[in-house]
């Protein structure tokens, strides 16, 4: 009979978990017969101490047997989806999935909510009045066939150990681990049915991973973990030194994406979506030429498809589109406060883990597991690194309900953005695909 006493004294002893051990852990904590200060205890031990491979991969295909594993064969033999290791104003699946599936791709995704200074799109989408992103399995199977796309958070039954393991990973500090977001992520997309996925691996300041180095070990093992799964995986590393286009929070993020939608891409974001979208399209057979995909997807913006598209999902999920016609009618925070220059020069830093933690400070992320998010908080940036300043400018607007800490987030917005002298070249996002 196994103890989960001595499992944990096993890595908190920097010992090697048993393919049982890892899965009793993972199905009598799914099933709430390990408590969450135990399973707290063991997460921490394995984020101080690490996992090998063979542990790592055992703790992703047992998070994703703790549910159901759906089969998605019914949607040809190329099922793409897409996933992100996490980032600051990242709201590339919201405009990048609508695109594909206006493009004869089908789109099963199931995303999470924040996560530490994170975002997470299931917490974005739902700030759409009336959508609905707790979709049991079978309406989401036939939600993709009827639109062509279905974007839903993990219902109890598809990867619940990540679900609860993820959720408890924010209240105890054990986000930026290796072997826990290697496993969080594979086994949701695992469970989750596609055969093909492609990976948005962030690197920099607003990342888990701080550095180049640990974010391909990261995107190696998930790739590693594929190949056990039989997936195939692409992963593409991308720079998040300072947050992804304009918007940081909920509400303020998806109205960003709409807009994108309908046309007005700010660069940073557009050359993130563009290069996973390709890869995606490649992977889905759609065409090998990567810059010919790009243009695909361009078109189908230029169109409205893509736009259509997202609109014709968020009506079949029970949204109100009369929110993605006329974004004003978002509900606002009370108070959207500008932060003004006090110098001269270029933005030579604007840190997004800051930007990140400033934004849940101002109501958008969560500090308990249990906490309601405010779905207006956050951020929007006037301006971004390599952009010129002068002393009085608005370098961007604080967003909140709460009037007492509108000091105290100018004041970090002052300190956040550093200023230069010299201006410095934008460099491009995407650093490499592996
Ligand atoms: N995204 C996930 O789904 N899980 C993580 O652990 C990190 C990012």
């Amino acid at each position: 009979m196994m103890n989960i006493l001595e499992i944990i004294a096993k890595k908190r002893d920097k010992k090697e978990l048993s393919k049982q051990e890892i899965e009793y852990f993972v199905n009598e904590y799914t099933k709430g017969n390990i408590t969450d200060h135990q399973a707290s205890a063991l997460i921490m031990a394995i984020y101080i101490n690490g996992m090998n491979d063979r542990e790592i991969t055992d703790l992703s295909i047992a998070m994703a047997y703790s549910g159901e594993v759906l089969d998605l064969s019914c949607f040809g033999e190329n099922v793409v989806d897409k996933h992100s290791t996490g980032g600051v104003g990242d709201k590339v699946s919201i405009i990048l999935l609508p695109i594909i599936a206006s493009l004869g791709v089908p789109v099963a995704k199931m995303s999470g909510r924040g996560l530490g200074f994170t975002g997470g799109t299931v917490d974005k989408m739902e700030s759409i009045p009336g959508y609905n992103t707790s979709v049991g399995i079978e309406d989401f199977i036939s939600d993709v066939k009827k639109v062509g796309i279905s974007m839903i958070g993990q219902t109890m039954n598809l990867a619940p150990a990540d679900k609860k393991m993820y959720a408890l990973r924010d209240s105890i500090a054990c986000v930026e681990n290796i072997p826990l977001i290697a496993s969080s992520i594979m086994s949701k997309k695992i469970a989750s049915g596609a055969n093909k996925i492609v990976l948005d691996v962030t690197v920099g300041k607003g990342a888990f991973m701080k550095n180049k180095e640990n974010a391909e070990k990261l995107a190696k093992q998930m790739i590693k973990i594929g190949e056990l799964a039989k997936k195939e995986v692409k992963c593409v590393l991308t720079k998040m030194d300072e947050p992804l286009g304009y918007s940081v929070g909920n509400s303020l993020e998806v109205i960003e994406a709409i807009k994108f939608l309908k046309g007005d891409m700010p660069e940073d974001l557009k050359e993130v979506v563009f290069e996973l979208g390709s890869y995606m399209l490649k992977l889905a057979g759609k065409g090998d030429n990567i810059e010919e995909n790009k243009k695909m997807m361009l078109k189908n913006i230029e169109n409205g498809k893509a736009y259509s598209k997202f609109k014709e999902m968020v009506r079949n999920q029970g949204g109100n589109i009369e929110y993605l016609e006329n974004t004003d009618m978002f509900e606002k925070s009370k108070y959207i406060m500008p932060v003004k220059a006090e110098g001269t020069g270029y933005v030579r830093e604007l840190n997004a883990e800051e930007i990140g933690k400033l934004s849940c400070f101002l109501g958008a992320g969560r500090v308990r597991k249990e906490d309601k998010i405010n779905q207006n908080a956050g951020i929007i940036l006037n301006k971004k690194v390599g952009d010129e300043v002068k002393t009085q400018d608005i370098l961007a607007y604080i967003c909140t309900d709460d009037e007492e800490k509108i000091d105290e987030a100018q004041n970090r917005i002052l300190q956040i953005y550093k200023i230069g002298k010299n201006q410095i070249a934008k460099s491009s996002i995407i650093i490499e695909v592996i």
